[in-house]
């Protein structure tokens, strides 16, 4: 499944970017509301746990952007205060907690046959699912219905004890990567239209120029909330043009090599017929320039280890 554990501290992340995912957030809360943030009424109680939970984290780990009060929290950069403490609270618990942080968000609840369903989300910067779409679903609808590469064989059963076991002091991370085609950090382009009735990734060659190419990651963490018992799911997506990504001291040769190692399903599940013929050149050629510029290929592994 690719977890590893990390350290409550590290649990959301923030950097310099905050505005530009604040003011898209705040823009795609407002044209696309319950479309992209909604709470199911038998999740209201874990939504407000995980906006008490963020409340009390965030200015104790980043106390020179938040500040708490008594009723709730302020933003100190953004100037917004939020009472988290009114009933009923003024907008719905994950808009205000999605609008805290950078991350997408999302609320498991343990269901009387064991499934886990999601029913709270504040999925504003997913660039390729809607939460419109898989609203309500089980843990393994919300995979198969988006056909997740070898979801049913390699990752549905050790994905379901996994969310049974979970103790609420481990928190867990697990990061994926993209390419698109695109800019598009809300929403991606390649996918088409975003209220089009079904999306998918484009399959014809854009043949575009590498400038034009992107690397999308996401940082997902996952806990246990303590009182209510409910999955928190965060989404932390990061959004790096290609040729920033290849500047880095082996990255290229790694990309290149991790692209040319998918097989037919995770190729047509990440698109790779869009962007891999002018994706692969790009970083080969950059490889090679590393590589005569003196870059030590013995040394990777050492290097690769950081910082975990
Ligand atoms: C143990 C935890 C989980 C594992 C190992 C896992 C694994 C995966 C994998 C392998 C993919 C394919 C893309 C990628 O490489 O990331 C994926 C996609 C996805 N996952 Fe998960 N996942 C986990 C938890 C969750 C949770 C809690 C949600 C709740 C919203 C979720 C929602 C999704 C969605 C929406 C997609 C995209 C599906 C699509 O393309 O339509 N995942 N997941």
């Amino acid at each position: 499944m690719g977890l590893r554990t990390v350290h409550p501290h590290g649990w959301i992340e923030l950097d310099n970017e905050f505005p530009k995912y604040h003011a898209e957030k705040a823009a795609r809360i407002e044209e696309r509301g319950d479309k992209c943030v909604k709470t199911a009424p038998e999740a209201l109680d874990a939504a407000i746990e995980l906006l008490e939970e963020l409340t009390a984290y965030l200015p104790a780990r980043y106390p020179s952007l938040y500040k708490r009060t008594r009723e709730g929290i302020d933003n100190l950069w953004s100037g917004e205060s939020f009472n988290v403490v009114e009933r009923p609270l003024r907008e719905d618990p994950m808009a205000i907690c999605g609008r805290l942080v950078q991350d997408d968000l999302a609320v498991l609840l343990e269901q009387p046959d064991g499934q886990y369903r999601l029913l709270a989300g504040s999925i504003l910067l997913a660039g390729f699912w809607r939460l419109s779409d898989k609203f309500g679903m089980t843990l393994s609808d919300v995979h198969t219905s988006g056909d997740v590469p070898h979801f049913r064989e390699k990752l549905e059963t050790s994905m379901n004890k996994f969310f049974r076991r979970m103790k609420c002091d481990t928190f867990h991370a697990r990061n994926n990567y993209f390419f698109q085609v695109d800019d598009g950090l809300g929403w991606s382009s390649s996918m088409g239209d975003e209220d089009a009735q079904k999306v998918a990734r484009g399959t014809a060659p854009t043949e575009k120029a590498i400038e034009h190419h992107w690397f999308r990651s996401e940082r997902q963490t996952l806990r246990r909330l303590p009182k209510t018992r409910a999955v928190a799911f965060t989404i932390r997506t990061y959004l790096v043009p290609v040729t920033e990504m290849a500047k880095e001291p082996y990255v290229p040769g790694r990309l290149a090599s991790a692209v040319r190692s998918w097989d037919e399903l995770v190729s047509s599940y990440k698109g790779k017929e869009e962007y891999a013929a002018v994706l692969l050149d790009f970083l080969d050629e950059k490889h090679k320039e590393q590589v005569d510029d003196g870059l030590d290929l013995e040394k990777e592994d050492e290097v690769r280890k950081y910082p975990w």
